[in-house]
């Protein structure tokens, strides 16, 4: 979380950063500010809340400042108040800092250095990196060593770029923990959180590994370690399109990513279907396919939207590749003892592959000698890089806040997985081939699930004022219902619960009468009459009814209140398509509340604090 940008080149840069910043707000949007150098001076303009905010501030886009770094603000440690906006300055407005990450050690070193006489301005963590820049740059009188010194004080995560007048030809930056990339054009370089934020710009980029510290000049870059060893990183050209981070005139991110999931998911699975042999091919899982083959156990772990596909990924790999799963919350591996066997495999799952949680529990693994697989959206991403080998999804960037083509890219990708371990095992070539040729059919049938898009839009007018949803569904779509409550909770923040259908009469039952909507995932497969029951004691009670049905099933009608009707397909692969209504369901009752779609309240997109 946090968003950060710099630019050195010949372009003007306050257009740059503002820009850069508007492609980094889904990191984070309490505050913003950049920072920039101007006749011998930093100026810093900061403000809470949105950047348009900040936009009201800036009276002249066209200043002449070539040299500039910028922020977008996921609070952590302080109010998101003005004064907290990043970039922050030493006591002599010399030195600008902005900082992505968390400084575990702050309270210690904010007390040094008020004893040493410095001033604080802002209650944040990240204020005490420039005051001990300053500090060291009294002694070196060298900008970069003054920060490698101050970053050796530092115990935490932080993704830096320092800007100042003491040597104004240069900005340094600086990752440990939090992502940073270094764009490349002619006569100028860019710094970000993210490649959206520079990609207009180029698409030749160098990812910083941890422990890299980079003085960036107009026309060079200089990569050393923090022990101050030279660096050599490899030049990568980045395969993404400006088109694919633009709304593309739908209203919102998340529409356009929920309306995009047809041709994610043939992304996902193009070119991994060998239909001949009923079988797939993952080329980043060769060197390891035999271990996986022979492993005992595989470890899913994960957070949120990429936890719940790590359910569905249990159910199908248990099922078709005879392999025991167990699904772990990244954010509590760790903080057990967690029994990793010679033969265990952990596969950390994660759209971003920058979540600290999922990062912090690879990296346990790895300590306890078990091989790490990531399952990663973000090409270059730190999970994918740190993982020994793995699996992109495709699904192209994510915008939205609200995970949405991500989780069914997440779902394909662990479907080609199963058939890759069950083929070698007792998975049929029969069946492999109708998984593969299923998988194969699902744009088609999502297409037509979002023709259906006014039909939910009229349920959502219907309940978008209920202030509780239960979300109930069985087997492969238990997880379904966890999801869709997820998706309703974190953009219309209406209190929603998932649950096993069959859990609900230990409990949650209490909590249904007229007044209740109830949506059950109810397609025709294994769990279907049990769930029909389920129904039954629902309307019993008077609660309001939301099927997801087959659309095969004309019976269902009958019993419920709404029903919204999808195409049948494998049972292992439904949770593909019923996912979608309720994406679809969460986003418009959201409209119609009046929310900010792609940046709900107190969220980020990418959560790289533990
Ligand atoms: O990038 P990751 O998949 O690792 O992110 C995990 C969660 O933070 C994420 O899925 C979050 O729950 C989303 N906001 C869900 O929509």
């Amino acid at each position: 979380m946090c968003g950060i940008i710099g630019y050195i080149g010949e372009k003007k840069v306050i257009p740059i950063l503002i820009n850069g910043l508007k492609r980094l707000e889904y990191r984070g949007y309490d505050s913003s500010g950049i920072g920039y150098l101007m006749k011998k001076k930093v100026i810093v303009n900061k403000a809470a809340g949105k950047i348009s905010n900040l936009e009201k501030l800036i009276s002249d886009y066209d200043e002449d400042t070539f040299i500039g770094i910028g922020h977008t603000r996921w609070s952590t440690h302080g109010a998101p108040t003005n004064e907290n906006a990043h970039p922050h300055f030493d006591g002599g407005a010399r030195i600008a800092l902005v900082h992505n990450g968390i400084v575990e050690n702050y309270r210690t070193l904010k007390t040094k250095l008020k004893d040493l006489g410095y001033q604080f301005t802002s209650e944040t963590d990240s204020e005490v990196i420039v005051h001990l820049i300053s500090y060291f740059y009294e002694k070196e009188k060298s900008l970069v060593e003054a920060v490698r010194l101050a970053l050796h004080e530092i115990e935490g995560t932080y993704g830096i770029c320092v800007v100042s007048s003491l040597e104004q030809d240069k900005i340094i930056a600086a990752r440990k923990g939090s992502p940073l990339i270094v764009g490349i054009g002619e006569n100028e370089h860019f710094v970000a959180s993210d490649a959206p934020a520079i990609l207009e710009y180029t698409n030749n980029v160098v990812f910083l590994e941890d422990g890299d510290v980079a003085e960036i000049y107009k026309d060079h870059f200089n990569l050393k370690s923090l022990a101050n060893q030279q660096i050599k990183r490899e030049v990568e050209v980045l395969d993404l399109d400006i088109s694919t981070i633009e709304k593309g005139g739908f209203p919102h991110f998340m529409l356009k990513e929920i309306f995009e999931q047809p041709e994610s998911i043939q992304n996902s699975i193009r070119g991994r279907i060998v239909l001949s042999a009923g079988n797939v091919k993952l080329g980043g899982l060769e060197h390891v396919l035999d271990d996986l083959i022979n492993s005992k156990r595989l470890i899913l772990t994960a957070c949120g939207t990429s936890w719940h596909a790590a359910l569905v990924g249990e159910y199908m790999l248990e099922q078709y590749a005879e392999i025991p799963v167990e699904v772990e919350y990244a954010s509590e591996f760790r903080y057990r003892n967690p029994i990793l066997n010679r033969n265990d495999i952990v596969v950390a799952i994660s759209q971003s592959g920058e979540t600290a949680d999922t990062l912090a529990a690879i990296r346990e693994s790895k300590k306890r000698n078990a091989t790490v697989l990531g399952v990663c959206n973000v090409v270059g991403s730190s999970i994918a890089r740190e993982s020994q080998a793995g699996v992109y999804i495709h699904a192209g960037p994510e915008i939205g806040v609200a995970s949405t083509k991500a989780f069914t890219s997440q779902l394909a990708v662990l479907a080609l997985l199963t058939v890759l371990i069950g083929r070698r095992k007792n998975l049929s070539f029969g069946y492999g081939e109708k998984i593969c040729q299923e998988l194969l059919n699902l744009p088609k049938k999502i297409s037509q699930i979002l023709q259906k898009q006014n039909e939910i839009e009229e349920l959502a007018q219907q309940f978008y004022q209920a202030p509780n949803f239960l979300y109930l569904g069985r087997g492969y779509n238990f997880p379904v219902a966890l999801e869709g409550a997820l998706k309703l909770k974190e953009i219309s923040y209406i209190h929603a619960e998932g649950y096993p259908a069959a859990e609900m009469k230990h409990g949650p039952i209490a909590l249904v009468d007229e007044n209740m909507p109830i949506v059950f995932i109810a397609t025709k497969d294994s769990t279907y009459e049990k769930i029909l029951s389920n129904i039954e004691e629902v309307k019993a009670r008077k609660g309001k009814v939301i099927a997801i049905a087959s659309e095969d099933d004309n019976s269902i009608d009958s019993i419920v209140d709404h029903v919204i009707k999808v195409p049948n397909t494998l049972e292992m692969l439904s949770p593909i398509l019923t996912i979608i209504p309720l994406q679809l369901l969460a986003y418009h009752i959201a409209v119609k509340k009046g929310l900010n779609v792609d940046q709900p309240r107190n969220l980020a997109k990418s959560v790289t604090v533990e």
